[in-house]
């Protein structure tokens, strides 16, 4: 913890690098607290020497950043406005580079909010700014604080500076989409991937906007323990998105289930280790919920579990998968519960939406198969699941599903498995609404096998939105193929539509 200015938490048993430019009388005070002997220490940085607070923050926790030029000055620019301004991101520069710093406090003042011209409000709140104009203009009693203390919010706001965070499975359809929605927040991104030599499979990562300047690509695989840790160290988050996805494999247990089950572990080992992780959010499936037998509910929440006996006997479509992602997900609440680690999970239903990915996600293929036929439809999924999932579908936009895996990682009170599905819909209201977009291709309204009759059983995403998340692709104003029709534009940029009338 360090604290930049006076002591304000004399008791809290927490350790403090405190920073003085001055002399022996300015620090006496400090010396003689309660616990000053043991807990504090002092280091020389001044907000006018670039460079000068690093020492002090290294290591760090926390950083208070409390101090501020405070005296009648002559030289505005140089004396106030630019230490104040410069030295705030020196200081928020330092915190990055430490990698440690959880959270950093700055002492501002109701002076950013509260100074501009008639008519006033009859109450200020947080989103009030003081007019920077208008103090110039006017030069009212220490008007130059005020612009100071402005400029420092605003470039704060801007520079969106987050710290560092680990994406596992970064180059696939939800990782790479993550991967992007972070480094346009300001976040530095560990992002690893089996193979960052595989130029086919990381281009799209290095393409992203901020790559050159935020990304790094690390090499890690679930199958090999240990092999996260270089990633973590010095995250303060892990989205742990990777996970087999090869359903059609013979060998289930070592291919499917043994390196979800293991590896979500050795991750969650790895944030212990760094002792730098604030939060661990898991990427889950409603497929850890929705699987069981008869009597189905009339709507599923975060209460639900997936029956693994029922799929090793049933041996349905992804049967594996489903084993696989249930049992990781017990065995990380277990871990989480046992060591103290601050974990979210989010169950995404299937996932919709456009790609930067070279290849095409599974739900684009769903959504290319509407446009050419039943027929393809039910080979990309498999009869039974195929139908069963055609008729009872549920979906939720790839954009809206990263937002809420950031907006979990920063809400300070997010806590346990969080369903993300905005959208039921059925294989009829998806080829009718692309057949009124996409005329040019003859889309069926027919489809053998599928049993229209089903009622739709909802994912409830209840307790996301009582957190006050907002979807962005919600049902009241978008349909399910609205939804969709990213994927297609996705398709045409990058040249995978097949012609209309194709079968
Ligand atoms: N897509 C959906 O509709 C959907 C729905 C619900 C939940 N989910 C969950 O979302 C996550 C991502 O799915 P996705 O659709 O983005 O799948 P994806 O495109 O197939 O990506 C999966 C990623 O996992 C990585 N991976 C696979 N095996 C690995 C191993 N042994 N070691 C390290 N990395 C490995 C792959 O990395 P490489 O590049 O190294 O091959 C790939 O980047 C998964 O956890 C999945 O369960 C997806």
């Amino acid at each position: 913890m360090m604290e930049v200015g006076r002591q304000c938490l004399r008791d809290g048993g927490l350790r403090i690098h405190r920073i003085m430019a001055g002399n022996a009388e300015k620090v006496k005070h400090l010396l003689e607290l309660h616990k000053a002997s043991t807990h504090p220490s002092l280091w020389q940085a001044d907000l006018n020497e670039e460079g000068s607070f690093d020492d002090a923050i290294q290591g760090c926790i926390g950083v208070f950043h409390v101090a501020s030029p405070m005296t009648t000055i002559q030289d505005v620019q140089n004396e106030m406005i630019n230490p104040k301004v410069n030295g705030v991101l020196d200081i928020m520069r330092a915190c990055t580079k430490a990698k440690t710093v959880k959270r950093f406090i700055y002492t501002s003042t109701t002076g950013t909010i509260t100074v501009g011209p008639e008519p006033l409000p009859l109450e200020y709140d947080e989103s009030f700014w003081t007019d920077v104009d208008y103090c110039k203009a006017q030069k009212m009693t220490a008007w130059y604080k005020k612009i100071s203390e402005y400029l420092n919010l605003i470039k704060m706001m801007e520079g969106g500076e987050k710290g560092t965070v680990c994406v596992t499975g970064a180059s696939g359809f939800i990782g790479s989409w993550l991967v992007m929605k972070l480094l346009q927040r300001g976040y530095y991104v560990h992002a690893t991937v089996r193979d960052p030599g595989n130029v086919e499979k990381v281009k799209h990562l290095l393409e992203l906007p901020k790559a050159s300047t935020h990304l790094s690509l690390w090499r890690a695989d679930l199958k090999e323990e240990g092999s996260f840790d270089d990633a973590i160290q010095g995250c303060i988050g892990v989205f742990h998105v990777a996970s087999p996805m090869d359903i059609s494999t013979q060998d289930a247990q070592n291919e499917v289930i043994d390196p979800t089950v293991n590896g979500v572990l050795d991750i969650m080992r790895a944030c212990t280790k760094a002792k730098t992780v604030k939060r661990f959010i898991y990427t889950s499936t409603t497929g850890t919920i929705t699987v069981g037998p008869e009597p189905l509910p009339l709507e599923y929440d975060e209460s639900f579990w997936t029956d693994v006996d029922y799929c090793k006997a049933q041996k349905m479509t992804a049967w594996m998968y489903f084993i696989a992602k249930t049992t990781a997900e017990k065995a990380a609440w277990e871990f989480a519960k046992e060591k103290g680690l601050d974990v979210v999970t989010i169950q995404p239903p299937v996932v919709v939406g456009p790609f930067v990915t070279p290849s095409l996600p599974p739900s684009a293929k769903l959504v290319l198969a509407v446009l050419t036929g039943t027929s393809e439809i039910l080979r990309c999924l498999g009869e039974e699941a195929g139908c069963n999932l055609l008729a009872r579908g549920r979906a939720v936009h790839v954009d809206d599903l990263c937002d809420a895996h950031i907006y979990l990682f920063e809400h300070p009170e997010a806590k346990g498995r969080y369903i993300c599905s905005s959208h039921c819909f059925n294989i009829i209201e998806l080829a009718r609404s692309l057949s009124l977009k996409y005329s040019e291709y003859n889309i069926p309204t027919k489809f053998e096998g599928v049993d229209e009759s089903l009622k739709p059983i909802p994912c409830s995403s209840r307790k996301l939105l009582d957190l006050g998340y907002k979807f962005k692709y919600n049902s009241e104003e978008y349909d399910i193929g609205d939804l969709c029709s990213g994927a297609i534009e996705s398709c045409k940029e990058k040249g995978l539509m097949p012609s209309p009338g194709a079968t």
